[in-house]
């Protein structure tokens, strides 16, 4: 069973069903409408845990009833929720998600994600020190990740970090990072890169980047220069919201096991995530993941 800690953002996702999406201006019917758990990190940790990691989360929620459900959520999957702290009126961090086709569009207020500090980091010194891998991503401040990362390689724990969403990081804090997971679009803004394509982009960084994109599977360039493709698998998507924080989950909870092959159990988690409405709905447990990789191969 791999130790993990997961330091990021916890939301409650507001969700609208829609046959497509409005234009600016525009009312639209709807046809469902839906409260999920949601934000990357509480994401991050649930499909870990379903995937029978031991799960230590580091976050905030707010003083009020989301903030009572997401944690209460986070304790009924199995997630080590003492390093989450309620903040006294804040509110809880939403995403307002209008899902259409499968696809998405997102709108996420930080509120309590934001107050977040390099402190509440600290005091979770003791876990981080004892896990086999940290994982992180940017929904709470850069001085929390660069703190998350700074004490990942005092205690020498592998660190992945998920950025997105995306901003330019500087050189200091990607030199910390053992793995970074964006899409090709988070990418290229990570590291300013313009319309590079995705190739050249890996190569600057060998060996540390574990490139996503979509339905096509995942990328990697080794420290050796070697081209690593791990190709996607078919699924019917109802809704690819938390496809990523499923994909980063599995990297993280089989990264003892070597990255290529936990690339493939991360690209396989992700295809049945999107199976099912809501973040957390289609992440896989530990034993469907496993029936389904027997079924495909
Ligand atoms: O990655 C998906 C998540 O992004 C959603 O759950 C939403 O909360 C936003 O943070
Ligand atoms: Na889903």
């Amino acid at each position: 069973m791999p130790k993990l800690v997961v330091v990021g953002s916890i939301n409650m996702d507001l969700v609208a069903l829609a046959p497509r999406f409005p234009a600016p201006g525009e009312t639209l019917s709807g046809e469902r409408f839906a409260t999920f758990p949601g934000g990357k990190g509480a994401n991050q940790a649930v499909a870990a845990s379903r995937l029978g990691a031991e799960v230590v989360m580091v976050g905030c929620v707010g003083s009020d009833l989301f903030g009572r459900d997401l944690v209460a959520g986070l304790n009924k999957e199995g997630v080590d929720t003492r390093h989450v702290h309620t903040i006294e009126g804040v509110a809880s961090g939403v995403a307002c998600i209008t899902v259409s086709g499968a696809e998405n569009n997102i709108i996420v207020i930080a509120g309590a994600n934001h107050a977040l500090t390099p402190e509440h980091v600290a005091a979770a010194e003791a876990e981080i020190a004892a896990a086999d891998v940290v994982l992180t991503q940017l929904e709470v401040p850069l001085a929390v990740v660069a703190a998350t990362a700074a004490l990942a390689k005092k205690h020498g724990v592998p660190l992945i970090l998920n950025p997105a969403p995306a901003v330019h990081l500087p050189p200091a804090l990607l030199d910390e990072v053992s793995y970074l997971t964006p899409n090709e679009h988070e990418l290229s803004i990570v590291m300013d890169a313009g319309s590079t394509p995705f190739p050249d982009m890996l190569e600057r960084l060998p060996g540390k980047v574990v490139m996503t994109k979509g339905e096509h599977g995942a990328y990697h360039v080794a420290a050796d220069g070697t081209f690593v493709h791990q190709p996607g698998f078919t699924v019917s998507a109802v809704d690819t919201t938390g496809a990523g924080d499923t994909f980063n989950a599995a990297l993280a909870t089989y990264l003892p096991l070597g990255l290529k092959p936990a690339m493939r159990m991360a690209c396989a988690a992700a295809a049945l995530s999107v199976t099912r409405l809501g973040a957390q709905g289609g992440m896989p447990q530990q034993d469907e993941l496993d029936a389904f990789l027997k079924d495909v191969s």
